[in-house]
Formats: structure tokens, C-alpha cells, sequence
């Protein structure tokens, strides 16, 4: 604390002695006795301000050239051994790109007044993301001011606006070159890290092609090198099991018989894991052997908020980047000329924005900003110029850190120790409910019982919430498919800690973009397209997406088995017509609510 007062103590001297001269001016001004002529005074004090405006005008000069000198010598001396005169490495290098998926600034305040709040932290504490920030980012796609994830990645991926869906494709359908596939080519080795599915929007741009985000099967063959290019991802760390499971096997998700977990092993060479225990013993042994298919998951890693209750089970997000950062410096260190690219995405940020669940979220911001901190530290401790750039796809939630509540003016506060309270996510909450209602005492319980069992169960157990309504217990217990009971959950959260949101879907508001030190990602200070940051990594790894465009095109053109000829990539899977897309996602959304409150649905079309 002590040393927090310093510079606290410094900024007040300046503002004394800025007031003294004021205080002094009143004072002045307001004594009539020897108070000087009128027009006297008015010309002394034009001769004082006069002088004040050139000796600040010496100061900023002076000061200019200080900082200026130590800036240059601070790059002289910096940066030094393998990197250039433009700020980008002259041989070797490594590249981290950092997602944070539906995070806007609001998230940010958020967690950091959480932070402070929870861990006793004084007001100047920030967040090491806040350390970093260097510009901010435009995210809209080429068919619509908000953009979904999908358009988002390939404006990363691909450095082209595209519209919402796509996967790595143009507005006219045809594939477009990444900057993962062309590090690839030129000799880098690659990775993914997720939280969510492999292949969910944002890892699926960097290494797969087709004209919908819902193609997540042909995704995931994609992805392990079942298409034009083949294998190009040696790291593959994340959820979606379910994906590469044939429709034969239990916790298989696909449509198709297709065993992709199989084909990625005979056919492609992976090291293939599936569990806690194979994950640590591979962190363990060090040397992974590459390249790694680690699918922690069915669907998605749960929420950091649930997941540290099942730490045995489910790796957290620094964890498995560090896993992949060990094995790709591992992988790359005979290299004298290539290292490295590895995408690593905070993923369920924007779960937690579409369930309007700021209690989840700030968990979800914090593990990004852990694992953000463990790549700082791995860059502090290699010896190959290594770069992190950090920024998210879009804004998720329309998230307000203040709400009114009802006609009453609204009270300027809001109140990080109801998010504190809560031990689990309202997804959690929803699915406890969801396995409550489908279990023998559930079915047999009464409205009574249930509404007892929601109160002290759910949300005096997992939220901490202790003041509960009886109407909320009702709307809980009268929720629909179509409003379910994890949408209250997560309002009654929000409500009590006067959060809003304006959606449960995503918003225009620029994003934040980061870097481990702005030296090094000199194009990307000041404001930008989302476009301008897939440059920018292609750039610094020097790679041209274009070359990976032409090769897409014509191989992929080969292996055209339609009779339409405008079908020239049928390998990419149909078109869909404009918003489709959209469509699409929120029916996963909705099928996603539905799984949640599947005893509910049989409640509901009972009583139809
Ligand atoms: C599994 O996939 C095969 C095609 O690969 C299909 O014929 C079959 O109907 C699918 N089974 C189920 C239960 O979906
Ligand atoms: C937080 O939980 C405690 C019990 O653990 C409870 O007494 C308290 O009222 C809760 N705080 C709020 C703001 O709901
Ligand atoms: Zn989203």
C-alpha cells in the first residue's frame, strides 16, 4: 500500500500547488485595499500568464526531448538482438494471438472493480490486460454492423471482412488463405487452444473452410487436415469431443458415422488424449510428441466458475496453453529460421455475455488474464523475439455496469459482492434444476417442495442469493423453453448487483485490442478494422495468405463432385442464404436451453 500512496501523494502536490495559485488569485482579486488598479492588475496578469504559457511551453519542450531520448534509448537497448529497425524480429519468431470472444470494455471494468472488491486491493489496482492495452478495434462484418464470431475470426484468420457464418470464406463463397495455414507452409509450427468446442466459429477459421459455422462435422475433418491442404495444426487443445465421435459411440454428436478421432490418428499421424490424467502426464514428461489432438471436453469447458469445482477433471485455459507453448518451443527449438503461431481463445466471455451472467463472466475475464500473464511470462523467459497480441471478435450482452431498476431515479452505484457471492454459473444452476426435475423426488415433488428446493438449493447454496422473491421462485417454476430458467437465474444476479444488458446476443461497441508490449505491435496502437489485426499477424510472421488462397482454389476446385458448376468447392458444404447463419445460432442457442430444461419441456407440452 505504501508504495501505492507514492505517486497517489505525487498527483496531489501538483494539484496543490495548481490550486495554491489559484486560492492566491481569489485572494488577490478579492482585497479591495491594496488591491492593485484594474488596468493595472489586468496587465499583470496578462505578464504572469504570459511568462506561465512560456515556461510550460520550456517544460513540455524539455520534457518532450527527455522522454524522446529515453524512448530511443529504450529501443536501442530493448528490443536489441533479433529485432529490426521496424519494430519486427529480423529472423526467428513467435507469434501468441490472443481471443477474448464477446469481451468489451465493460467486461473489463467489471472484473477489475470485482478483483479489487474480492481481493482488498486499492482503486489504482488494474488488471494485467489493462496493463497492455494498446487501441481498440471496428468489428462489424461485410453483411451487418454486428458481427458474429464467425465473420469476426476470418477479419483475424484471413484479413478479409466476410459476412456472419462464415468460416474462412468470402461473400462469394469462395475460401480464403490463413494465417495459420500459411505459417504452416513457410515452415512454423502451429496451435489452437479453446475453451470451447475446436469446432466452435473462432479456432475453426484458422484451419478449416466452409459456408456456415453449423458445418461443425465438416469442421472438425477439416481441422485434423481431412481437406485440400491436409494437416496443418500440429496443436489442437479444447472441448468438442462430440464432433470427432462417430454417431455409433456414446457422446457422439455428429450426424455421420465418421470416426475422426481414428482418421486423425491412422491417417494424420496425432497424438491423440481425452482426459486430466494423460494431460498432466504429458505436462509432466514434457517433449509432447506432435501433432497433439487433446479433447478435454464433450462440448465446451465449463465456465471457470464450475470448472474449479472440477479441477480433476477439466484442465483451466492457462493450463492447457501453457501445455501448448512448452510443446511448441519444444518442437521449434533446432529451428535456426521458424518458430511458432498459436491461437489461444478465451472462448465463454461471450457464453456468459449471451446468458447475461455477469457472475460467470468476470470468472471467465480473470482465467483469460491468467493465461494472458502466463504467456507474458514465457515470452519474459525465451530468448526468441516472441509477440502477444490480444483482442476480442465482438462485444457480447450490451453489458452496463448501472441500471434502473424502476422509476426512481437510479442510484450511481453497483455491487461486485452479490457477483462475490455466487459459487457456480446460472448455467450450472439451470442444469442442477433441469437433473432435480428429471430425478423420482422431483417428480414427485410438489410445488411447494420445489419451490423450497429452488430457494435453498440453488440459489442460497450456489448463488448466495438469500433475499429471493416469491414471485421469482414462481417465474422459475413456470419458466418456459423459450425464457428458461437460466436466463432468471442470471437475472436475479444481475438485477441485485444493478447490472444491465441490453441483449443476449452480440453488439457493435468497439473492442479492446492488447499486446505484451506496444513496441511490437506499432500498427495496431490508435483505433482499427478488425481486419487491420489479421494484417498485422501475417505480416509479423511475414507470411502471405494470398499464395494459400491460390493453392485453396485450385486443388480445392479439384475435388468438385456437384453437377452445378457454380458448386466449385462442394468440399466447403452449401450454401446458405444470407442470415440463415444467424438463424442457425440461435437455434443452437435455443436447443441449448432446451437440453438445460429438458424435464421443463415435457412439463410445458403437458400442460398444453
Ligand atoms: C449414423 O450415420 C449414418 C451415416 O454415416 C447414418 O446412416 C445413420 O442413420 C446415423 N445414425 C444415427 C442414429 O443418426
Ligand atoms: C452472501 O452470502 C452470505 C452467506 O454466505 C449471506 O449471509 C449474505 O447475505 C450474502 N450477501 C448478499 C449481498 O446477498
Ligand atoms: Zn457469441
Amino acid at each position: 500500500m505504501a508504495q501505492d500512496d507514492r505517486p497517489l501523494l505525487a498527483r496531489a502536490d501538483s494539484q496543490d500547488s495548481y490550486r495554491e495559485a489559484n486560492e492566491e488569485d481569489a485572494l488577490l482579486t478579492g482585497q479591495a485595499t491594496d488591491k492593485p488598479e484594474p488596468s493595472q492588475w489586468k496587465k499583470y496578469r496578462e505578464t504572469v500568464l504570459s511568462l506561465y504559457s512560456i515556461l510550460a511551453t520550456i517544460a513540455i519542450v524539455a520534457l518532450a526531448i527527455v522522454v524522446n531520448h529515453e524512448s530511443k534509448r529504450a529501443h536501442a537497448k530493448g528490443p536489441g538482438k533479433g529485432w529490426g529497425q521496424d519494430g519486427k524480429p529480423t529472423g526467428k519468431r513467435n507469434l501468441i494471438f490472443m481471443v477474448s470472444d464477446g469481451m468489451g470494455p465493460a467486461s473489463l471494468s467489471m472484473t477489475r472493480s470485482f478483483r479489487q472488491f474480492t481481493e482488498l486491493l486499492p482503486i489504482d489496482d488494474v488488471l494485467v490486460l489493462d496493463e497492455h492495452l494498446i487501441g481498440s478495434s471496428r468489428t462489424r462484418s461485410s453483411n451487418s454492423l454486428i458481427t458474429d464470431s464467425a465473420a469476426g475470426a476470418t477479419a483475424f484468420s484471413c484479413g478479409m471482412k466476410s459476412y456472419n457464418g462464415a468460416i474462412s470464406v468470402l461473400p462469394d463463397h469462395t475460401p480464403c488463405g490463413t494465417v495459420l495455414e500459411a505459417a504452416k507452409k513457410a515452415g512454423y509450427m502451429t496451435g489452437l487452444v479453446v475453451t470451447t468446442r475446436l469446432t466452435d466459429a473462432t479456432p475453426a477459421c484458422f484451419a478449416a473452410h466452409v459456408n456456415s459455422r453449423a458445418y461443425e462435422d465438416i469442421i472438425a475433418e477439416q481441422m485434423i487436415g481431412n481437406y485440400p491442404l491436409g494437416q496443418v495444426v500440429d496443436v489442437l487443445i479444447g472441448g468438442g469431443r462430440c464432433h470427432f465421435l462417430p454417431n455409433t459411440t456414446e457422446g457422439s454428436c455428429r450426424s455421420d458415422d465418421t470416426d475422426v478421432v481414428k482418421m486423425a490418428k491412422d491417417k494424420f499421424g496425432y497424438n491423440y488424449i481425452d482426459n486430466r490424467q494423460d494431460f498432466d502426464n504429458l505436462q509432466a514428461r514434457g517433449g509432447v510428441k506432435l501433432p497433439l489432438l487433446a479433447l478435454m471436453a464433450d462440448g465446451d469447458v465449463p465456465y471457470e466458475i464450475d470448472r474449479v469445482h472440477v479441477n480433476d477433471v477439466y484442465p483451466s485455459e492457462a493450463e492447457m496453453a501453457q501445455l501448448a507453448l512448452s510443446a511448441l518451443e519444444a518442437a521449434t527449438k533446432d529451428s535456426d529460421s521458424k518458430g511458432f503461431f498459436l491461437m489461444i481463445e478465451g472462448s465463454r466471455i461471450d457464453h456468459a455475455g449471451h446468458g447475461n451472467d455477469p457472475a460467470a463472466q468476470v470468472h471467465e475475464v480473470l482465467a483469460h488474464g491468467k493465461t494472458f500473464a502466463t504467456v507474458l511470462d514465457f515470452i519474459e523467459n525465451t530468448d526468441i523475439p516472441t509477440v502477444l497480441v490480444g483482442t476480442s471478435d465482438h462485444e457480447t450482452g450490451g453489458l452496463a455496469l448501472g441500471r434502473q431498476l424502476g422509476v426512481a431515479y437510479p442510484i450511481y452505484a453497483w455491487y461486485p459482492e452479490i457477483l462475490a457471492n455466487a459459487s457456480h454459473s446460472a448455467s450450472y444452476l439451470s442444469h442442477k434444476y433441469a437433473d432435480y426435475l428429471g430425478s423420482d423426488a422431483g417428480q414427485k415433488a410438489s410445488r411447494k417442495q420445489k419451490a423450497k428446493y429452488i430457494r435453498h438449493e440453488l440459489l442460497e447454496h450456489d448463488f448466495g442469493v438469500y433475499d429471493v422473491l416469491d414471485e421469482e421462485i414462481d417465474s422459475i417454476i413456470d419458466a418456459t423453453i423459450f425464457w428458461p430458467p437460466s436466463y432468471i437465474f442470471a437475472e436475479m444476479i444481475s438485477q441485485r448487483a444493478q447490472i444491465g444488458w441490453s441483449t443476449h446476443g452480440h453488439t457493435a461497441v468497439d473492442v479492446n485490442i492488447y499486446a505484451s508490449d506496444p513496441h511490437h505491435a506499432r500498427p495496431l496502437i490508435g483505433n482499427h478494422e478488425n481486419i487491420e489485426v489479421g494484417k498485422f499477424l501475417a505480416d509479423f510472421l511475414d507470411v502471405d495468405v494470398s499464395e494459400v488462397t491460390k493453392e485453396l482454389v485450385e486443388k480445392g476446385t479439384k475435388t468438385h463432385d456437384v453437377a452445378s458448376e457454380s458448386m466449385n468447392f462442394a468440399w466447403m458444404g452449401p450454401v446458405q442464404p444470407l442470415n440463415s447463419h444467424q438463424v442457425a445460432v440461435e437455434e443452437t442457442l435455443w436447443a441449448e436451453a432446451l437440453r438445460e430444461g429438458h424435464a421443463l419441456e415435457v412439463d410445458v407440452h403437458a400442460r398444453l
